[in-house]
């Protein structure tokens, strides 16, 4: 039974205010969780709640989202089972009333509903990935690490947001994490060899001013061999967050200067597929290009990631599954705001025959959350960022430990959870 719920602002990994919670229970037990906050956001998220103070934070304080927390929402799940998730979660949505959360925020809405889970786990001296996915939770999922960033998550002049790396021919996670590990600092010798900073960007990837998007790619399968790996043990992702390139039907490359039609775009796609190891790629198109994202599923047989598209929301989901847009929804706990519709994507991607993809935000916090939630649903993919920035590896780390509480029962996802590989 929850017997108080307190709300914080605390500071999230760029130094934006976000909100925490703590929810405690009868027993005695207390869960703590705290927000992530993106920057390349989609328009179809549920709102984050900020002051638009501009006296505190420049605008960007929420401490309207933390008085919810302590007020509105703290009210009406007192007295509530914590182990109910789904009956917590409705009882918020309930008192919201809205169909982005705009009323109490979804940042204020994720804080209690993850805490109370949380809460509920440690009543139940239960692990948090055990508590939410069962006995049974024992796929550790392939890391999707972002090495090189662009995009609006680096002031460089690359467009395509993250190139990341996926180590699907490892035998474990804790030999993928080191393999990451090793072709990151590969290309920070890279880069030091050209006469390039190896400052990082939001994600903690490397963001150097390079010629283009190819040569980005170029140089990351050049680390890859240079740490004594092949392509086929560690393959390429990128998420090019096109929505943020997208206006009155076409696509601006902003950092290039270079417009293209939907029909071009695919056709740039196609070809970084042809010329390096793409597994898959995410938001290749704008979240409001739907028949361009028909005829990108059409004609690209790889993984295609709905980010800003599926905004991790069934009915975005439902809508794309119905018209064969994309075959992946990226899931991201604060776009939609509690732990139930969180699950409820994940559910409806999986009867699809869509796989998933667990997410952080460019601005998290040393919350560990979505490393649980990537075991308990077995989806077999996470990307929460470089293999550096504490923010990125406290998820990474957590993952280590559960795969050794795991031990034998622990299976490491691999190649199979790539179904649209080539
Ligand atoms: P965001 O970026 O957290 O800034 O939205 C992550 C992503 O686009 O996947
Ligand atoms: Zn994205």
């Amino acid at each position: 039974e929850i017997i108080s719920v307190r709300g914080r602002e605390i500071i999230d990994s760029r130094g934006e205010p976000t909100v925490e919670a703590e929810v405690e229970l009868a027993g005695g037990a207390v869960g703590r969780a705290s927000v992530p906050s993106g920057a390349s956001t989609g328009i179809f998220e549920a709102h984050e709640l900020r002051d638009e103070d501009a006296l505190r934070f420049h605008g960007h304080g929420v401490l309207k989202a933390v008085g919810h927390v302590n007020g509105t929402i703290a009210d009406i799940v007192r007295g509530m089972d914590a182990s109910r998730q789904a009956d917590v979660d409705r009882a918020m949505l309930a008192a919201d009333g809205t169909e982005n959360k705009t009323v109490l925020g979804a940042n204020a809405i994720l804080a209690v509903s993850l805490a109370a889970a949380r809460a509920a786990a440690r009543a139940m001296h239960i692990p948090f990935y055990r508590y939410l996915g069962g006995t049974m939770a024992h796929i550790l999922p392939v890391p999707m690490m972002n090495i090189l960033n662009g995009g609006k998550h680096a002031s460089n002049n690359i467009d395509i947001q993250e190139f990341m790396i996926v180590p699907v021919g490892a035998h474990s996670f804790r030999e993928a994490l080191q393999w990451g590990s090793e072709v990151y600092h590969a290309l920070g010798v890279l880069l030091r060899k050209r006469g390039l900073p190896t400052a990082v960007g939001d994600e903690g990837g490397f963001a150097p001013d390079l010629r283009n998007d190819e040569e980005a790619l170029q140089m990351i399968v050049e680390a890859i061999e240079a740490s004594g790996r092949t392509t086929d043990e560690i393959g390429l992702a990128v998420d090019a967050a096109a929505s943020e390139w997208y206006a009155d039907g076409q696509y601006t490359l902003p950092k290039r200067k270079q417009r293209l039609k939907t029909d071009e775009l695919i056709g740039y796609l196609k070809e970084l597929t042809r010329r390096f190891p793409i597994l898959s790629i995410e938001d290749g198109l704008s979240d409001r290009d739907w028949s361009g994202w028909k005829t990108l599923t059409q004609e690209l047989p790889i993984q295609l990631v709905g980010d800003d598209l599926f905004v991790t929301n069934t009915r975005r989901l439902r809508k794309g599954i119905g018209e064969r847009a994309g075959n992946s929804i990226l899931v991201k706990i604060n776009q939609i705001g509690t732990l139930t519709e969180t699950f409820e994507a994940i559910d409806m991607a999986r009867d699809a025959g869509y796989t998933a993809v667990i997410s952080h935000r460019s601005g998290e916090t040393e919350d560990t959350s979505i490393a649980d939630i990537a075991v308990a649903a077995g989806t077999g993919q996470i990307k929460t960022g470089a293999p550096a920035r504490t923010e990125r590896t406290a998820k990474y780390n957590r993952l280590l430990r559960i795969e050794e509480e795991l031990g034998e029962a622990a299976v490491y996802a691999g190649k199979s959870v790539m179904w649209y590989r080539k």
